[in-house]
Parts: C-alpha cells; sequence; structure tokens
C-alpha cells in the first residue's frame, strides 16, 4: 500500500457483537467474546502497516444503561484482555491508552489500565487507544471546565480534551449496518472520513480492515478548499 495514502489515525466504533451471536442463537456476550479477536487482529494489521493511532470505541456513557449481567461481563472481559495483552503490547512496542469518564470503572480494572498504560508508556509504535466509558459529550464539557478554569486561552480548546496530544481520526470505521455516530469524538471528527460496513464487529478481520484503507486511500480530501486547489498541493509536494 501507498504509505502517503494511508490514515495516520484510524478509529473504530465496534458494532453488532450482539447481533453476531444473536444470529448464532447464543447469548450476547458470546458476541464480545469473539469481538475481542478482532480487535487483536486489527492491531496487529495496524501494527503490519504502520498505522500511528488505532482507536477502539468499547463501551460509550450511554452503555451503562444496558443490563447489569452485560456489563458486568463487558467490564470482566475488558480486564482479562488487558491482563493477557499486557506482555504482547510491550512486545510489539504500543504505546496503550485509555480514554473515558474512568471515575465509573471498577477499581480493580482502573488499577490493571493504570499498570498496562505505565508499562507501555515509553513505547514509540502503534498507539492503541480504547476508549471506555466515554462520550463526546463528556469529552467536551470536561474540556470546557478546564478550559474556563485556565481562563479560555485563545486556540487551545482541543488542549483539554481527553484526547489531547493524539491527532484527530483520519478515518472512522463503523461496523453492523448502522450509520450515526453515537456520541463518539464529535469534536475530533470534524473532518473525519467515514466508511461504514454491514459486516458485525466479530466478522471484521484483516480483510475487512484492508477494504476500508483502499476506500480511504480512493478519498480526495478538501478541508473546505477546492478540488483544483488540492491537486495542485497534491503536485507540489511531490
Ligand atoms: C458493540 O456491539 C459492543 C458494545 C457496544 C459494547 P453491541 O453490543 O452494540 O451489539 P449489537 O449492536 O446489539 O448487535
Ligand atoms: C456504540 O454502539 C458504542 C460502542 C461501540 C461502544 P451502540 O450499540 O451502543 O450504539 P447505538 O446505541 O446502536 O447507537
Ligand atoms: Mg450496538
Amino acid at each position: 500500500m501507498d504509505k502517503s495514502m494511508l490514515p495516520r489515525h484510524v478509529a473504530i466504533i465496534m458494532d453488532g457483537n450482539g447481533r453476531w451471536a444473536r444470529q448464532r442463537g447464543k447469548e450476547r456476550v458470546f458476541g464480545h467474546h469473539e469481538g475481542t479477536e478482532s480487535v487483536r487482529a486489527c492491531s496487529e494489521f495496524a501494527v503490519e502497516t504502520g498505522i500511528e493511532y488505532l482507536s477502539f470505541f468499547a463501551f460509550s456513557e450511554e452503555n451503562w444503561n444496558r443490563p447489569d449481567a452485560e456489563v458486568s461481563e463487558l467490564m470482566r472481559l475488558m480486564a482479562v484482555s488487558i491482563l493477557n495483552e499486557r506482555p504482547t503490547f510491550h512486545k510489539n512496542n504500543i504505546r496503550f491508552i485509555v480514554i473515558g469518564n474512568r471515575s465509573r470503572l471498577p477499581e480493580d480494572l482502573n488499577r490493571d489500565i493504570d499498570g498496562a498504560m505505565e508499562e507501555t508508556a515509553g513505547n514509540t509504535g502503534l498507539t492503541l487507544v480504547v476508549f471506555l466509558s466515554y462520550s463526546g459529550k463528556w469529552d467536551i464539557e470536561q474540556a470546557a471546565r478546564k478550559f474556563a478554569a485556565a481562563g479560555a486561552p485563545a486556540g487551545h480548546f482541543g488542549d483539554y480534551l481527553a484526547t489531547a496530544g493524539i491527532p484527530d481520526p483520519d478515518l472512522l470505521i463503523r461496523t453492523s449496518g448502522e450509520q450515526r455516530i453515537s456520541n463518539f469524538m464529535l469534536w475530533q471528527c470534524a473532518y473525519t472520513e467515514f466508511y461504514f460496513t454491514d459486516v458485525l464487529w466479530p466478522d471484521f478481520r484483516k480483510n475487512e480492515f484492508r477494504t476500508a484503507l483502499d476506500s480511504y486511500a480512493s478519498r480526495e480530501r478538501r478541508f473546505g478548499k477546492t478540488g483544483e486547489q488540492i491537486k495542485i498541493e497534491i503536485s507540489d509536494s511531490k
């Protein structure tokens, strides 16, 4: 793949785990379990292709409203995944970050997250970001509070978002056929390219990821300018 057409930051709304399980006559949590394999496959693929930032929307603030049993199973899965993957993160030079309203997470999960974040903080390969108990409106609100307390310095609002230091997503993928943002990175997706697929998250593996990247590579991002201006900019940079 042409590296210049590779997105620097890919964000994924992993959706369709429940439907995937139901289609097989199984409990929804079975789909969440299988979905963790897709997370692993996509992370490996990101390392192989040289994507710099890969973000997964794993649990939204609104997902706290799901049945208690499903919420606890999702929290348990998260803890197990972190413990299992931690050695692999470090071996593959992956920097692991969790973003969200962490005050709502179970204490022991927060401890595991801190451990994995500290251990991988100095890694320089892929930055893997997991959004847990996150919502775009929560992020903008918490940023606005800090921004106001700092005296509202002009032009720096993004520095107060939970994603400060992470470039805005170039490509946002959503699986399972839903075409909505569901309160993900509202501010950060201002100029993000969207890719929607009917494939359910547990079936989204390397080939599906490659297809999404091909779609991205075929697009012309204009950022408000004209197509003619963009063509001149591209030919000047070559
Ligand atoms: C995505 O799959 C996982 C989470 C939101 C935690 P869903 O659980 O939303 O699966 P569907 O959309 O009900 O099929
Ligand atoms: C979005 O999926 C949130 C995550 C993938 C974590 P949902 O399944 O919660 O979204 P809606 O409710 O269908 O919009
Ligand atoms: Mg869903």
